[in-house]
């Protein structure tokens, strides 16, 4: 399964499809339209200057780039070796440099008390043992370190008005182009899944693009479809 999940994402490297661009006006592209549609990633950035950062699962590298454009000292993972080889372009065109290494989330090999901050957006629900990478980063953070994670949530309007979102999950990819593995989670799931963690913070963001500028924020935090974690070793 791991095999298939690893194949599909290397046919399909996230973000690609929001630009026909090549070279860096692929990327600003790509960026421009990741951060018109999730303005709060770039909060994410603040207060990373001289910090020693992992992403996990940094696919083609556009908040990596950021990371490292704000003063981190990053590392990005990633289980795609394509989507690798697009953020080392991303990191080359961009004049940074951030250490890229194929590496499954579910067995990180760094020591442990490693990283001041561990990145992971939209990554966890998509491997099989999602609560060992969870534990894995846990793991590699320092005393105090943060922890950035979002998930799919469960109880989403996203997942409302298309009930059939988890139904691909366990789907073998050559059965239909769309991911393989799919989870999503209640907040109740996530607070017992971070329990390790001395703190957690929730909050609920983004209901789709057609719908966004159109529900308060106030709904968003209850329904939205990424549940972002916070969450301190
Ligand atoms: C939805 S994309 C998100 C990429 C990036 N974080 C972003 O937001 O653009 C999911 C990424 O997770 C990676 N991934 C999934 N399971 C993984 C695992 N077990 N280990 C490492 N990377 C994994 C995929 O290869 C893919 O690049």
């Amino acid at each position: 399964m791991k095999e298939e999940i690893q194949k599909w994402w290397n046919r399909n490297p996230c973000q690609i499809i929001n630009s026909n661009k090549q070279g860096i006006d692929f990327f600003e592209d790509v960026e421009r339209v990741r951060y018109w549609m999730h303005p709060w990633i770039k909060n994410y950035f603040m207060g990373v200057k001289g910090k020693k950062i992992l992403e996990v699962g940094c696919g083609i590298g556009t908040d990596l780039v950021n990371f490292v454009r704000y003063g981190g000292v990053a590392t990005g993972i990633d289980m795609s070796d394509n989507s690798l080889e697009l953020a080392e372009v991303n990191l080359k065109l961009n004049g940074f440099k951030a250490e890229l290494i194929l590496m499954d989330a579910e067995n990180l090999e760094f020591k442990d008390n490693t990283f001041d901050i561990v990145y992971s957006y939209g990554v966890l629900h998509h491997t099989i043992n999602t609560q060992k990478g969870i534990d894995e980063i846990h793991r590699v953070l320092n005393p105090k370190g943060t922890a950035i994670i979002m998930l799919y949530n469960k109880l989403s309007l996203v997942r409302l008005l298309h009930p059939n979102i988890n139904k691909y999950e366990g789907r073998r990819p050559e059965e239909k182009e769309f991911c393989p593995l799919l989870k999503t989670y209640t907040s109740k799931e996530v607070k017992k899944m971070f329990s390790k963690f001395s703190s957690i913070k929730i909050d609920k963001r983004f209901v789709g693009n057609k719908l966004e500028g159109h529900i308060p924020d106030f709904i968003k935090k209850r329904i939205g479809w990424h549940i972002i974690i916070e969450a301190i070793k």
